[in-house]
């Protein structure tokens, strides 16, 4: 057990959760594409920005409310979809669906999830997106998406940055596959970090959730490369619901997705998994809100790392954002309690930061 207030940082989570976990699962989790200096230009390009503080505006009472999609959230920010996140520690993905339902902000269910999108959004109490993967030919992710509907899913969010999965030196030293095999190299790591291995052994081998039923397959290393502008017409042609395009990072495209009658955008550098010479995301939400117009939904992720950099976002021109790695370090670091500091940790930064820039809510952060 680490103490109930060991986290005050997302880097605090981030340095327990690489102490626990096994070198192929955080790698998995922390590890980027190529060199890793699109992460570094994200963190840099965060850490360039400012905010100037103001004073004597009376911010005693803020507020951290948000809206998306006209639902009222509990906070500005949700969580990213993330595959596999059962990896981290054993429940997590309904660790995520919990806190999704207890603050009512959205919860990106992976198409590689390791709990079905079935269970997930029951335990979601409704506030869950799924995110959809177009892979092969296209026809079993059109049958998701009918499942997605079935399950009560409201919002698909379409993940286009991944037209092949990027080179992540760190994983593949590690021999990550899903499902994993366990050779000599793994049995070695999971040896050395026998608190995990037992935890998850006893709760069986995380697996890709959605595809255990008949007539569902995924293959994460197939090619995403056959999807077009036509796909996403045929999609929103298909779907009925919200419609949210995530990974957009050129304003060109961005107004070609707004035409084709997408509901909101999600500026992503899928957490600089993909592309390592892209430009820092927070660089292509400027351009993009500038391209799309002020009235135009945009979300945002990739290398925020606390409730200012949340802020950040929000003043470079996002409606709504979210976090991906970090909740799952602090899940790897202590389970469910872990989660729960973590966010309180995010949402007092983000309210302090309110204080120290002279708002009292969220719009006021709009530019
Ligand atoms: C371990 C891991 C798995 C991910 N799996 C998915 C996925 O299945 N689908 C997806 O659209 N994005 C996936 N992402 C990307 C996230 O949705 C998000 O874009 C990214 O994590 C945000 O950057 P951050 O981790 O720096 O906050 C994954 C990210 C991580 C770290």
């Amino acid at each position: 057990m680490i103490p109930s207030n060991a986290i005050h940082s997302a880097e605090d989570a981030r340095r327990i959760a690489r102490r626990r976990l096994p070198w192929m699962v955080f790698d998995y989790i922390d590890g980027t594409a190529g060199l890793g200096t699109g992460a570094a230009r994200n963190r840099a390009a965060l850490d360039t920005m400012t905010l100037r503080p103001r004073v004597l505006r009376d911010v005693s009472e803020r507020s951290l409310a948000a809206e998306v999609f006209g639902q009222s959230a509990q906070r500005p920010f949700g969580i990213a979809p993330m595959g596999m996140c059962n990896l981290s520690t054993p429940g997590a993905d309904l660790m995520l669906a919990r806190l999704a339902a207890r603050y009512s902000v959205p919860l990106g269910v992976s198409t590689v999830a390791s709990t079905s999108m079935e269970e997930i959004i029951v335990e979601a109490e409704g506030n869950a997106w799924f995110q959809l993967y177009f892979s092969g030919d296209g026809s079993g992710t059109f049958k998701l998406v009918e499942r997605a509907r079935a399950a009560g899913y409201e919002t698909l969010v379409l993940t286009v940055d991944v037209p092949e999965v990027g080179r992540r030196p760190r994983e593949l030293r590690h021999g990550f596959k899903m499902p994993f095999r366990i050779g000599p190299r793994q049995f070695v790591d999971f040896a050395l970090h026998p608190k995990w291995s037992l935890t998850a052994l006893a709760h069986g081998k995380p697996q890709m959730a959605n595809f255990l039923m008949d007539g569902y397959e995924f293959d994460r290393t197939e090619s995403r490369a056959r999807a077009t502008w036509d796909t996403l017409a045929r999609l929103r042609d298909q779907w009925g619901g919200n419609l949210v395009v995530k990974g957009v990072m050129d304003p060109e495209d961005a107004r070609t997705a707004k035409a084709a009658g997408v509901d909101a955008l999600q500026v992503s550098s899928h957490g600089a998994r993909q592309l390592d010479s892209a430009p820092a995301a927070i660089e292509a939400l400027r351009e993009i809100r500038v391209a799309v117009g002020d009235e135009y939904p945009l979300f945002y992720d990739s290398g925020l790392q606390s409730g200012e950099d949340a802020i950040k976002a929000l003043t470079a021109g996002a409606d709504f954002v979210f976090y991906g790695r970090i909740l799952q370090f602090a899940m790897a670091a202590a389970g469910e309690t872990g989660l729960q500091q973590l966010w309180g940790v995010l949402s007092d930064e983000f309210s302090i930061t309110m204080a120290q820039i002279g708002v009292t809510s969220v719009g006021d952060l709009k530019v």
